[in-house]
């Protein structure tokens, strides 16, 4: 029977990287961590900017360390923010996670440290992707 990994080291490491977030207009702080297949991990934060549209949110600034630097197999990314409960990703992150990572493990994590593991699948069904990009391409070979 597989067993689901320990999710926990990578929480920490959440909770971590948001002491970093750069949030002085919305002051919501988030943190997030990225396991990749070799089981290294990426932080994120997000940082915000003065013209509010160009903010990045802590999950992309993670995914977009980790493919800068060769990475592009991933299996969990972790997220935590300053609410107690839980914080789900925006849309704009599901969608660079699906295309970047792919169907892997999204563990969000509250103010305690517990920890919910949802499918990225199950968070952005019927995903957009490079397949729906390819099947037009045959179409006008
Ligand atoms: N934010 C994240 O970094 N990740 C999320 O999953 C939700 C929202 C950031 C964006 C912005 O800096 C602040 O939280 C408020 O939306």
């Amino acid at each position: 029977m597989a067993v689901r990994p320990a999710y926990k080291q990578l929480a920490q490491l959440a909770m971590l990287a948001k002491k970093r977030a750069h949030a002085p207009y919305s002051h919501f702080r988030v943190g997030a961590a990225l396991l990749t297949s070799e089981n290294e991990v990426y932080t994120g934060c997000n940082i915000e900017i003065s013209t509010y549209a160009l903010t990045v949110c802590a999950e992309r600034t993670a995914i977009f360390k980790a493919i800068s630097e060769g990475r592009t197999k991933f299996k969990a990314i972790a997220v935590v923010s300053d609410d107690p409960g839980y914080t789900p990703p925006c849309g704009a992150c599901r969608q660079v996670l699906m295309d970047l990572a792919g169907n892997i493990d999204f563990v969000m994590v509250n103010g305690r440290g517990a920890t919910k593991v949802l499918k990225l699948k199950s968070l952005l069904p019927h995903a957009f992707g490079q397949k729906n990009l390819e099947r037009t391409k045959k179409r006008h070979h």
